[in-house]
């Protein structure tokens, strides 16, 4: 396939580190060294459906297509207020769509999972036109007392439209599963044969775990995909990396020994924004003009499971 459209919505209520610190025991020091955040965008009024959909009409006006010549959705995220429909289908029905639609929980790399099934529908000839809407409210997930967790995340929508090409020049999708690294269980309502003990746990995360599987996942991944295509590192022109935190994107840098210039950052404003990252990322570096046909965009992307992945676009 071959991404024709773009877009992006953020929540308006910005939070700064500052704010943080008048309930937290933090500081914007502590939170900018570690991370790389100074700010991040906490859904507030929104509804999480109508950023997804602000997203996606985005995209779409800039694919030329029209909601009708879509016939497959995939909505990637991870917690809405939901359970049944899935999000894709309210979001269909909002943009008066009618093609069918799936959702997708795969975390932070939910994107490029998304990538893959959309390829590989289209490679099985059952859909044309594809709109993946990654769209995420992670901060309704965090223990907001908790601060090794709330400090780090940020709610938003990414979207892109495909349409038929030979640009998605291959994706990998790798697991560890380890689901004590980061967790969360919700109470569900009780039936009258329910015996066992439930509980309800905000997000748990063994951060430096997390850390180290991050950056171990994302270089291991992009070489080894880098490889089975044929391409090199000096083809890649951007490493669109998933904005969790700017030590992890200098450590992968590093490994790859690629130039700064190569990986665009917005952590700073939006802290992560959990699968909707990267087509934030992508939305923001594309409507300022920075992709020229051809350029190579290297996606990576890693998070609860253990879940990752990478993409190779053509732009
Ligand atoms: N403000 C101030 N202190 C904080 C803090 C905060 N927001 N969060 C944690 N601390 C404290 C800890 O309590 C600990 O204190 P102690 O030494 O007295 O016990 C100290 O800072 C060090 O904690 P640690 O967890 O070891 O710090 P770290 O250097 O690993 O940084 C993360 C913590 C979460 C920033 C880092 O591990 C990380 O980014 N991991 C990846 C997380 C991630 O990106 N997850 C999502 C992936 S999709």
């Amino acid at each position: 396939m071959k991404i024709i459209g773009t877009g992006s919505a953020i929540a308006e209520k910005v939070v700064t580190n500052d704010m943080l610190a008048e309930f937290l025991d933090t500081s914007d020091e502590w939170i900018t060294q570690r991370t790389g955040i100074k700010s991040r965008h906490v859904i507030s009024h929104e509804e999480l459906e109508d950023l997804g959909v602000k997203a996606a009409t985005a995209a779409l006006e800039m694919s030329g297509l029209q909601a009708a010549d879509i016939d497959f959705l995939i909505c990637s995220n991870v917690m809405n207020e939901y359970i049944t429909p899935n999000l894709g289908s309210i979001i269909a029905w909002k943009m008066g769509m009618r093609c069918p639609s799936i959702d997708v929980n795969a975390a932070c790399p939910g994107f490029i999972y998304a990538l893959d099934i959309a390829e590989n529908r289209w490679l099985a000839g059952k859909a044309k036109n594809i709109l993946i809407v990654c769209a995420e409210e992670p901060t309704r997930m965090c223990d907001w007392k908790d601060r090794s967790t709330s400090v780090l995340f940020g709610d938003g929508a990414g979207a892109v439209v495909l349409t038929g090409g030979d640009n998605i020049k291959g994706t990998k999708l790798a697991a560890q599963p380890a689901p004590d690294k980061i967790w969360e269980r919700r109470t569900l309502e009780p039936t009258p044969f329910i015996t066992k003990a439930e509980m309800n746990v905000p997000m748990q995360m063994k951060g430096r775990d997390v850390f180290r599987f991050a950056v171990g996942a994302s270089t291991t991944e992009v070489e080894a995909l880098l490889k089975e295509i044929g391409m090199t590192k000096d083809q890649v022109s951007y490493y669109m990396i998933h904005q969790a935190n700017l030590r992890i994107i200098d450590a992968i840098k590093n490994y790859l020994g690629e130039p700064e210039r190569k990986f665009p950052v917005n952590l700073s404003d939006h802290g992560n924004s959990s699968s909707a990252s990267c087509p934030i990322l992508l939305d923001e570096c594309n409507r300022k003009g920075m992709f020229k046909p051809g350029d190579i965009l290297v996606f990576s992307a890693f998070g609860a499971g253990l879940l990752s992945g990478a993409a190779v676009v053509e732009w």
